[in-house]
């Protein structure tokens, strides 16, 4: 959005006294809000993003992304943009910018090495020893994702609003009562584990590589809530580009055809996912006493293949093939989580 047309922007950075952005300088990134980056006026290079969405849910995301910061700023293994400033009104949210930083998604399978993979669960495993800040420990909100609700039956202002393939995605979890099923298992699994201070919304967009060092971004979606939702995640962005990388020949493939090239794909994925799981239980060793962690934490995988689904079919018209596989995959891995921890790296 151009600045213009949003002039809390320059308002907001003028009352932090960090200058103001000029439009001919600004980019914006890729997200679900909108975003201002650039070098400000006073020299300071700066992003700004405005929380959006649901107006009642404005408030408590700042208020969670201002906790995370301020906890974060102090601490010497997570690695977190400087938070700026928060303004719960405007819903408004600035941190030091991170200039020509590489998303975790952008460096792939290639370019995570094992120190990175090992770092972002260091990073993740010491997190989840932090206590919760106490806007973070008072919220009691369930986490948005996995929607339960919706997975009854979509509320008819989102099925108005949806595209062609989300709804693609939304009619094969209605029409799978048994993955509807294993999704709340999932949810009362999780309402029944030890509850630590969790990102909640750990996709590999949400790391830059920066300075040589991975720095983890967008915390609104902090929580107390299971730790396997932060490991799954992470097993899921992996297992969903295996799916999805695999090369060629999807439009005649056989679902059978298609899993088998996914998995193989996976095969070179996963030695990400074993560095984060040892860098995880090397900061967190207590996780160990978890017995069904790793199970819990495939389940969540399995769930984030669906959830990806349903993000992949944004404004588009029709899923392809190999993201109905992706469906697919999650569907086995959802039904019975414990018989995979070990092909997803989560062994050991
Ligand atoms: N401090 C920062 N410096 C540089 N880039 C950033 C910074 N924070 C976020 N980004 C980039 O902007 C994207 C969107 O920001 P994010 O906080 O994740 O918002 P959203 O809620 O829209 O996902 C991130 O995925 C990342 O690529
Ligand atoms: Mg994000």
């Amino acid at each position: 959005m151009p600045l213009a047309q949003a002039p809390e922007v320059t308002e907001f950075l003028t009352g932090l006294d960090l200058g103001t952005l000029r439009q001919d300088e600004i980019s914006a990134f890729r997200g679900r809000n909108d975003t201002w980056a650039g070098v400000t006026s006073a020299g300071i290079p700066v992003f700004v993003k405005r929380v959006g969405g649901e107006p009642s849910t404005v408030r408590p995301r700042v208020d969670r992304i201002k906790a995370m910061g301020e906890l974060l700023d102090t601490h010497p293994v997570i690695h977190a943009p400087q938070l700026l400033g928060g303004d719960v009104e405007s819903g408004l949210v600035a941190f030091a910018l991170l200039e020509h930083a590489q998303s975790g998604a952008d460096l792939g399978g290639d370019g995570f090495t094992w120190e990175l993979a090992h770092s972002a669960g260091f990073q993740v495993g010491t997190l989840h020893t932090l206590p919760a800040p106490r806007a973070v420990a008072e919220d009691t909100s369930e986490p948005p994702l996995p929607p339960l609700k919706a997975l009854v039956a979509l509320p008819l202002e989102a099925y108005a609003v949806a595209s062609g393939a989300e709804l693609e995605a939304w009619a094969i979890l209605h029409n799978d009562p048994v993955v509807v099923e294993a999704i709340g298992r999932l949810a009362a699994w999780e309402r029944d584990s030890t509850h630590v201070l969790v990102h909640g919304d750990l996709r590999l967009d949400q790391f830059l590589y920066h300075h040589d060092t991975l720095h983890l971004v967008d915390w609104e979606e902090a929580r107390r809530a299971d730790a396997a939702r932060d490991v799954g995640a992470f097993v899921g962005e992996w297992l969903y580009r295996g799916v999805l990388g695999m090369a060629g020949h999807e439009e005649t493939a056989g679902e059978r055809e298609v899993v088998a090239n996914g998995a193989r794909r996976f095969e070179t994925l996963r030695p990400n996912i074993e560095a984060f799981w040892s860098g995880y239980l090397a900061a967190r060793p207590a996780a160990r006493a978890d017995r069904e962690l790793a199970a819990r934490a495939a389940a969540f995988a399995g769930w984030h293949m669906f959830d990806r689904l349903l993000a992949a079919g944004y404004e588009r018209a029709r899923l392809t093939p190999l993201e109905r596989a992706a469906a697919g995959v999650g569907r086995k891995v959802l039904i019975s989580p414990a018989d995979f921890t070990a092909t997803l790296g989560l062994g050991g």
